[in-house]
């Protein structure tokens, strides 16, 4: 059987004050009329699958809850996470939810991406590696060097080297050398040897990860073996070291809406309005003008404003930290 996995586990701190703990972006309208990212990510991908698997939280659990009911999903696979300990343990949940032969296609539920064949083809491709025991990457061509980003250095569909979050000037290395792809955070694999991969290179998460589960009564997970899960993303848990990492270089139009440069970016390409030396106000709908700045980025929502640099946007991040301990 064929899988969808979604994380929605995040809250989106990088897009303060627009997402928000109690509704993270992927529960915003903010990008479409009348249906939020993670009901988008939903439906793109309920062609290809005969089954949902949900990665969330307590805090979330009911925002998801209310947009599978507005789509008519009523059956589906609901992990509760506790505490959040990053994807490889939410992903490791899923793969112990399911048989060692599904094929899970695992998908952020924070992303835009344009429907069509070339997303169709992508997948397809990706599904078909995946049965031969591979664990799959889909390779965005990078436009900028974005360092909150993996980067898979590749040759066709063989990955030579995937490497997580570099900083700039390696980034601007893997842009100049040409053979770098963004990695997309979508993945594709077969339950049984993603988690045989977990467990040969980081032996603690695949251990923890599995105590915590089989403690779990119904899929919710308890915090106190949770706590004892090392937090630890997929990329380095397991992307930078397994050699059955193939990738599908990908033509569909993507934007992880992680930061406000890249939903600047998206904006931008949608025609939203920028001015001449590059600013673009989101959010409030009144006059804003912008004197002796350049490249930034006002935002407004009924109760907070955050000016930003464009190229600063990993740092609201940061900032979002601190504004929680002081609250
Ligand atoms: N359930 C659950 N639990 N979901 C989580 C958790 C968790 O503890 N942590 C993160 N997620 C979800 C987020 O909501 C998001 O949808 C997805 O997993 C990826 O997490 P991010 O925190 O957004 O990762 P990233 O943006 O730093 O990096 C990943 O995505 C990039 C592309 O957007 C990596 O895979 C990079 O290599 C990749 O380029
Ligand atoms: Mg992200």
């Amino acid at each position: 059987k064929i899988k969808h996995v979604i994380l929605t586990g995040g809250v989106g701190s990088r897009l303060w004050p627009l997402s928000r703990q109690s509704r993270p972006k992927q529960y915003l309208n903010i990008f479409s009329e009348n249906k939020s990212l993670f009901e988008l990510a939903v439906e793109r991908n309920a062609a290809f699958v005969d089954e949902l698997i949900v990665v969330g939280n307590q805090g979330n659990r009911q925002l998801s809850e209310a947009s599978l009911q507005k789509l008519g999903i009523t059956e589906y696979i609901d992990i509760v996470e506790a505490t959040p300990r990053n994807t490889a343990p939410a992903i490791a949940f899923a793969a112990f939810a399911a048989q060692p032969d599904d094929i899970l296609l695992v998908t952020p539920a924070d992303h835009i991406i344009q429907e069509g064949p070339e997303y169709s083809i992508a997948v397809q491709k990706a599904i078909a590696l995946a049965g031969e025991d591979n664990i799959v990457t889909f390779g965005i061509q990078p436009t900028r060097p974005e360092t909150g980003y993996g980067y898979i250095e590749y040759l066709a569909e063989n990955v030579l080297s995937f490497r997580e979050k570099p900083d700039t000037a390696t980034a601007l290395e893997f842009l100049k050398n040409g053979n770098f792809l963004w990695n997309s955070g979508m993945f594709c694999f077969k339950a049984g040897v993603f988690l045989r991969e977990l467990e040969k290179h980081t032996p603690q998460v695949y251990t923890k990860s599995l105590s915590a589960f089989e403690c779990a009564g119904d899929y919710k997970l308890d915090t106190l073996s949770s706590l004892e899960i090392p937090s630890i993303s997929v990329d380095y848990a397991v992307m930078e070291k397994s050699d059955k990492i193939k990738v599908v270089p990908s033509s569909f139009e993507w934007s992880d809406m992680g930061s406000f440069e890249a939903v600047y970016d998206y904006l931008k390409e949608m025609g939203h309005p920028v001015d001449e030396s590059g600013n673009m106000q989101i959010g409030s709908g009144k006059h804003v003008a912008f004197v002796g700045l350049q490249d930034c980025i006002l935002v407004s929502t009924e109760d907070a404003f955050l000016v930003v640099s464009k190229g600063a946007s990993q740092d609201v991040k940061e900032l979002y930290q601190k504004l929680e301990k002081n609250n």
